[in-house]
């Protein structure tokens, strides 16, 4: 698992035994680095060591496309209860947030990613969180590899979710959970009534609205920047 390098609003992404050079000096990682220590650069600058966490993937990974965000993964984990021991289903991988999440929650995750590079460097963000063993990252179109399973949870960040959630009946294990990700509310509706013509039972479509709070000299009110919109998520449960 990669280290977060630590200083003020800096923070670097490095291997044990890594070198980087930044405008503090050299800085290079010990192999035996661990949390709370403090690696300093050839010009004495201090960095902190910490262990990487779910937000850490969001914020370092090397990105091939928009992410799932934590709100959004949070509401997942929240409803799926995804946890270790768990099976999951997941496409298409894309960045690997929610995969990495998941896989650091303890679940087996099978993920799908369709185009090849993409699943390269999801492959290299899996080896970065330490879930390598836990994420087998598979190149291919999820809908021709529906053999897997049956799984505890399936989850879906593609545009055809509702071609597998035909199919959610026969890949789910008994009470096991669907979550899908729609950007667009067209999407989360064929996927709902997808789920519903295949007799999954709970099924609900949600949207996570996030405000953070601003507080200054003047007073505390919610800001008025920020991400508004991101998805629809539909949930569901086989009987
Ligand atoms: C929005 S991204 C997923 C982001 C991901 N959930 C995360 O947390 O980083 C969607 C990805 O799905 C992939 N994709 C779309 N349709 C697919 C399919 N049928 N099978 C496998 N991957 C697919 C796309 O190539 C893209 O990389």
């Amino acid at each position: 698992m990669a280290l977060l390098l630590v200083r003020d609003d800096r923070e670097y992404l490095l291997e044990r035994g890594e070198r980087l050079e930044t405008d503090l000096g050299i800085l290079e990682v010990p192999e035996d680095a661990a949390a709370g220590e403090v690696v300093t650069t050839h010009l004495d600058e201090g960095f902190t060591v910490r262990e990487l966490r779910g937000p850490d993937c969001f914020n370092h990974f090397e990105r091939t496309g928009a992410p799932m965000m934590p709100r959004d993964v949070g509401l997942i984990m929240g409803h799926t209860g995804v946890s270790e021991s768990d099976t999951v289903l997941d496409a298409g991988t894309g960045t690997g947030v929610l995969a990495a999440y998941m896989g650091r929650a303890g679940a087996d995750v099978i993920t799908y990613e369709q185009d090849a590079e993409f699943a390269d460097v999801a492959r290299e963000n899996m080896e970065l969180a330490g879930v390598d063993e836990q994420v087998d990252v598979r190149t291919g179109d999820v809908t021709e590899n529906l053999d897997v399973g049956p799984v505890d949870v399936l989850t879906l960040d593609t545009e055809d979710a509702a071609t597998v959630v035909e199919h959610a009946a026969d890949l789910l294990t008994p009470g096991g959970c669907l979550a899908v990700y729609s950007p667009f509310v067209e999407q989360a509706r064929e996927v709902a009534r997808t789920a519903r013509g295949v007799g999954l039972e709970g099924v609900e479509t949600l949207e996570t609205i996030q405000r953070e709070m601003d507080f200054d000299d003047r007073g505390s009110r919610p800001s008025t920047a920020g991400v508004g919109h991101t998805g629809f998520l539909t949930f569901a449960r086989r009987e």
